[in-house]
């Protein structure tokens, strides 16, 4: 578990958008160079080490790999500025009266990496039993095929948010360095894309993520 320290102060220029239907989605961009490294790690990990464990068995997923990578973002340039989202989007929720003022401490609970080949998908689902806060880092996307005839509602291979009275839903076409965060509650999918490539993958990393004002089960006293 990861401790960012009490942030306040909302930086207005770090939400690229602010998407309010029922609740709070916003859409930051992680530099390129951030993604790279975070890219880059993830892989020498895969190739030379055994550190990355699976996640799979607590997720939604129809997905062969979902691998636990908090060891490595933790010591990654990509976790402040992260963390910083994170915070921001917790301070937008303040301003639209959904959660009360802080400072408050956010804890990492969990983050994993997706790698999503064509054909597989992630049915609808929610996060950590719809408790806090989930985050979702775009680190490559394919080319997708697009090959319907019809303007179809639902989109291959996007991010799909479901508005809370099921009926809506919205798709977002994720670029490498989106960084979408919402409430665990929010119900997403992602529908299967194809592509040229039958090796393209689609990777994402999910990260889960809670208010926790208290240690040791104190709570800390603002002042
Ligand atoms: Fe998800």
């Amino acid at each position: 578990m990861e401790r960012t320290q009490n942030m306040t102060k909302k930086d207005e220029t770090l939400a690229q958008k602010v998407l309010v239907f029922g609740r709070i989605v916003c859409k930051y961009k992680v530099p390129q160079e951030f993604v790279d490294d975070i890219n880059q790690k993830y892989e020498d990990a895969l190739e030379n080490t055994n550190l990355l464990t699976s996640h799979g068995k607590n997720l939604a997923g129809r997905l062969d790999s979902e691998l636990n990578i908090l060891p490595i973002i933790q010591t990654s340039r990509i976790f402040k500025f992260i963390t910083q989202c994170m915070s921001d989007y917790i301070n937008t929720c303040v301003e639209h009266g959904t959660v009360s003022p802080g400072p408050h401490n956010l804890d990492i609970l969990s983050c994993w990496m997706n790698d999503m080949k064509p054909g597989e998908y992630n049915p609808v689902h929610t996060h950590n039993e719809n408790l806090g806060y989930s985050a979702n880092l775009y680190l490559k996307i394919p080319e997708f095929i697009n090959d319907v005839t019809e303007p179809h509602k639902f989109k291959d291979g996007r991010i799909t948010f479901i508005g809370p009275d099921a009926r809506g839903c919205e798709s977002y076409m994720p670029e490498p360095g989106d960084f979408y965060v919402f409430q665990a509650d929010h119900m997403h999918c992602v529908y299967p894309f194809k592509t040229k490539d039958p090796n393209a993958i689609r990777r994402s990393m999910p990260i889960n993520f809670i208010i926790n004002n208290s240690v040791r089960g104190e709570e800390i006293k603002n002042v």
